[in-house]
């Protein structure tokens, strides 16, 4: 059987790294959320105080990064050996990416690391754009969605859970401006594939999301 890709996207909260997560696991092949390499290069943009496009894309170059499944249904993320994974999940982090990610020459810099990820096997990437920039040929494309009120509910669950006091119109907020900033920019917009098979999760449960994507992976991977 041929090495197939995934393509998963879609903007923040609908549930892409949850279910992305799952389907490795279960099919067991190598799995990158390309958000992260993003929040990486925003980091190292917040730490440097850079922001200027050229030199930002040179440290996405040469960042040695790796995104690590620790064995226990979760990943890591390693930058220069340090493991920066609650620091990448911050809001601050999560804005700088957003900008950072509007930069042409940053989003080229990456273009390599995401299309050569887990070559020779089965992957699967989630981001904004795997299936029309990444991997325009992907095996499976998957748009997976959801309301913003409902987005925004569930990243305050997931706040609230942690101990952090939120409100859901602040994030509801920052989530609208971040999802013009990702579908309006000229380079690489947020947008649905025109191939892709969209899943709206608004009224699913994250098992209820998994299945569907599940049932869209199996008849290519086999079970
Ligand atoms: O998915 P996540 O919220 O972690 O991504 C952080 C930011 O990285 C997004 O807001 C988006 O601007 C950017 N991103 C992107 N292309 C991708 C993945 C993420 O532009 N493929």
């Amino acid at each position: 059987m041929s090495a197939v890709r995934i393509a998963v996207d879609g903007p923040a909260g609908a549930g892409k790294g949850a279910v992305c997560r799952a389907v490795a696991q279960r099919f067991q092949m190598p799995y990158l959320d390309t958000g992260s390499i993003y929040r990486a290069v925003g980091l190292l943009s917040i730490r440097s105080g850079q922001l200027d496009p050229e030199k930002l894309a040179r440290a996405a170059q040469v960042m040695d990064y790796l995104f690590k499944d620790m064995g226990d249904g979760s990943f890591g993320a390693f930058l220069g050996g340090e493991n920066v994974t609650t620091e990448l999940r911050q809001e601050a982090t999560g804005e700088r990416a957003s900008q950072v990610a509007a930069m042409p020459q940053v989003r080229e810099a990456l273009l390599a690391f995401q299309r050569t990820y887990g070559a020779g096997g089965h992957r699967i990437l989630d981001g904004r754009d795997v299936g029309t920039v990444v991997w325009p040929d992907a095996d499976l494309k998957i748009f997976l969605t959801a309301s913003l009120e409902e987005r925004a509910n569930r990243r305050a669950l997931e706040l609230q859970a942690k101990g952090e006091a939120v409100s859901v119109q602040q994030i509801c907020d920052r989530m609208a401006e971040r999802d013009a900033r990702d579908s309006g920019r000229d380079h690489a917009p947020m947008i649905s594939a025109a191939d892709a098979v969209v899943v709206d999760t608004t009224h699913l449960t994250l098992e209820e999301s998994i299945e569907q994507v599940v049932r869209l992976v199996e008849p290519l991977v086999g079970g």
